[in-house]
């Protein structure tokens, strides 16, 4: 390795840190529907959404903390987060701006509104159970 290419690879490696260590803050409304409370806060970049919620007293739904349900589904207003542990949550939910908080990092200034986590499993898996009911003649109290 040549003196410029080993400068070179340190300057890379020097400006990927720096940018790895910045931590920016993105101002996120929420909108918590089954409580009837707005929260406007101040959240890092590199905390789940949730995490910061809580750290500055307040809660919101959730269950599994780590991205496998939908208890802490969001619809997103406005904005944009970046969620790649949400398995939760199809490709076409995501899609249609829904998000796992406990999952989720905010990537600008957000407004979002709770859900019911009865709304967002309807949506996503309803057709499934309904179509397995009819195969096999399931009938529910709710039928
Ligand atoms: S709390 Fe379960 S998916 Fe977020």
């Amino acid at each position: 390795m040549g003196l410029s290419s080993g400068l070179s690879l340190f300057l890379t490696v020097t400006s990927t840190l720096s940018c790895s260590t910045m931590t920016r803050h993105h101002t996120v409304r929420i909108n918590h529907r089954q409580e009837g409370k707005e929260y406007t806060l101040e959240v890092p970049n590199n905390n789940y959404i949730l995490h910061s919620v809580e750290e500055q007293g307040n809660q919101l739904p959730c269950l599994c903390r780590n991205g496998a349900y939908t208890t802490c589904a969001v619809r997103i207003l406005s904005g944009e987060v970046y969620q790649p542990e949400a398995v939760g949550l199809s490709p076409e939910l995501k899609d249609k701006g829904y998000a796992l908080l406990c999952v989720s990092y905010a990537r600008s200034s957000l407004e979002i509104e709770t859900q019911n986590e009865d709304e967002v499993y309807e949506i996503q898996f309803g057709q499934h159970f309904r179509r397995v009911k009819k195969k096999f003649k399931i009938f529910m109290d709710d039928d």
